[in-house]
């Protein structure tokens, strides 16, 4: 927003977000803040939707996994137009190939308790032009802390001297990726003309490890 002449209309229900962290654009002349549960229908005309509410972490998600599964599923039913959907490494769960291509449909428990989140994530809704970008740990400023995600985890750990949590066996990789990086990636994958009308699925994992 800072570099374009875009408008940004933001609509967050603040279940894990907050307005402190959107301090530095309430007023802006071309940001408006809406709150709003996606559940919910919005009518307002857009050119482009990023789609990224949904609790990330495994606390948050799990604690209502109703609302959660209804937020990935109606929320992106009532949107239509130009959507960028950030789904993520969930969708392959237990993933038995790596890294996952594209033709790998993923290793889903779908009566496990993190299945509101993986099976949301996996539902997209046909006849829509829509870009997925699969986003891997992403971090950087005003992120919620100690919630049970590596990232959250290990750097307020690492700034206080704690000990880092490992997860056992502790032979896990990850793709890590910092917001700034990740926002110029996001907006390239809304930007870019697509032939075909209907699912995109991109699998960002590569390009964000050779970052
Ligand atoms: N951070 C990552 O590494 C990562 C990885 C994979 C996918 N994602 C996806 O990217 C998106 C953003 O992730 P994040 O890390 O910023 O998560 P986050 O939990 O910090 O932010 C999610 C935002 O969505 C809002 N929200 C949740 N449910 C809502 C609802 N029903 N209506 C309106 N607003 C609602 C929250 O208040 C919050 O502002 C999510 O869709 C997440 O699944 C993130």
């Amino acid at each position: 927003m800072e570099n374009e002449k875009n408008e940004v209309i933001f609509a967050d229900n603040y279940v894990t977000g907050s307005k402190e962290n959107l301090e530095k654009w309430i007023g802006h002349p071309r940001f408006e803040l809406i709150r709003h549960d996606v559940r919910e229908p919005l009518l307002i005309e857009v050119d482009r939707i990023y789609h990224l509410v949904c609790p990330a972490s495994p606390i948050f998600y799990k604690y209502n996994p109703v609302k959660t599964i209804q937020t990935n599923v109606i929320g992106t039913l009532s949107m239509s137009g130009v959507i960028l959907l950030t789904s993520t490494s969930e969708v392959y769960v237990d993933p038995l190939i790596h890294p996952q291509p594209e033709s790998y449909w993923g290793n889903v428990n779908p009566i496990g308790v993190r299945s509101c989140y993986d099976e949301g994530k996996a539902s997209v809704q046909h006849g829509i032009e829509i870009r997925i970008a699969r986003i891997f740990n992403t971090y950087g400023p005003r992120m919620n802390i100690d919630v049970g995600r590596v990232g959250s985890n290990f750097i307020p750990q690492a700034l206080r001297g704690d000990a880092l949590t490992i997860q056992k066996p502790g032979t896990q990789t990850r793709s890590f990726c910092y917001l700034s990086t990740w926002w110029k990636e996001m907006i390239l994958a809304l930007s870019t003309l697509v032939t075909q009308v209907g699912s995109q699925w991109w699998n960002w994992l590569r390009r964000l490890r050779r970052l």
